[in-house]
């Protein structure tokens, strides 16, 4: 056993959540929603990386959200802060071995689809790696040729569906396109990705999905919105705009996860 497993078994105590929420910038304030939090700073467990990308708060909560045992954690490493791919691979591999099953992904992205607007929420049914990197470069074994034909969960994504419905948010649905970063991109960059299916684009998520794939987690993700793609509107895009418009697009994500826990737990 790994000293991050041990770490974080000790510090777990009885709890075993099946499911695991790893949240993107400025969406922390879905940890205010769990009740009887324990916080444990990713300083405190041997391996794990700490993210100094501002409105990341590098903890993980353990508790209970719509009363599901969950384990949150509230900030990822990108793989814009090293170049490394693989940087949220011993973090993925010790909630794996303390028996998480689940994977929810939260980002904050920009809109590349004029029907997708900021503050909404959308609910990642693929992806394109368009960074032309993957975190399993250098994974010798074979398991490294992961199946990624259903890399995001079809019935964990219906039942997001439905939870949004029952909620009365609006819940898009959306092809994520990840670009490295951490440069925002450029107009044509933009019109590139809406030629190519994109709806959405980011600086996260493909990578954590590539990984849980290969660990044999279920996954399921959904973006915030923050801003429209370069050159959709005349303003500059910037990371202060991020973390300003992604609570709101967080509340919403927030009462879809809550409504969806439950079924998602069975
Ligand atoms: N591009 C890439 N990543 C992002 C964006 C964007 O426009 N907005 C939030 N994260």
């Amino acid at each position: 056993m790994s000293r991050a497993v041990r770490a974080l078994i000790e510090r777990l105590g009885e709890r075993r959540p099946r499911v695991a929420l790893v949240l993107g910038s400025g969406l922390g304030a879905l940890v205010d929603a769990v009740e009887a939090p324990l916080r444990i700073p990713y300083a405190e467990i041997p391996g794990f990386p700490v993210s100094a990308v501002s409105g990341h708060a590098d903890e993980i909560v353990a508790g209970r959200l719509a009363g599901v045992e969950v384990l949150i954690l509230s900030g990822r490493i990108h793989y814009y802060e090293s170049g490394d791919a693989a940087a949220m691979r011993p973090m993925l591999e010790a909630l794996k071995a303390v028996g998480v099953e689940i994977l929810v992904l939260t980002n904050a992205a920009g809109s590349v689809n004029a029907a997708i607007a900021p503050g909404e929420v959308m609910l990642i049914d693929d992806h394109i790696n368009f960074s032309g990197r993957n975190p399993l470069i250098s994974e010798p074994s074979d398991a490294r040729f992961t199946g990624m034909t259903t890399a995001y969960d079809a019935a964990l994504r219906e039942t997001l569906a439905a939870a949004a419905a029952d909620v009365g948010e609006t819940l898009h649905r959306g092809v994520y396109m990840w670009f490295s970063g951490p440069s925002f991109e450029t107009p044509a960059e933009i019109r590139m990705a809406r030629v190519l299916g994109a709806d959405a684009v980011g600086m996260s998520t493909v990578p954590e999905t590539i990984l849980a794939r290969f660990l044999g987690l279920r996954v399921v993700a959904a973006s915030v919105v923050t801003n429209y793609g370069a050159g959709m509107t005349g303003d500059e895009l910037s990371h202060t705009e991020t973390k300003d418009v992604a609570p709101r697009g967080g509340a919403k994500l927030a009462r879809i996860l809550a409504a969806a826990l439950p079924e998602i737990a069975t």
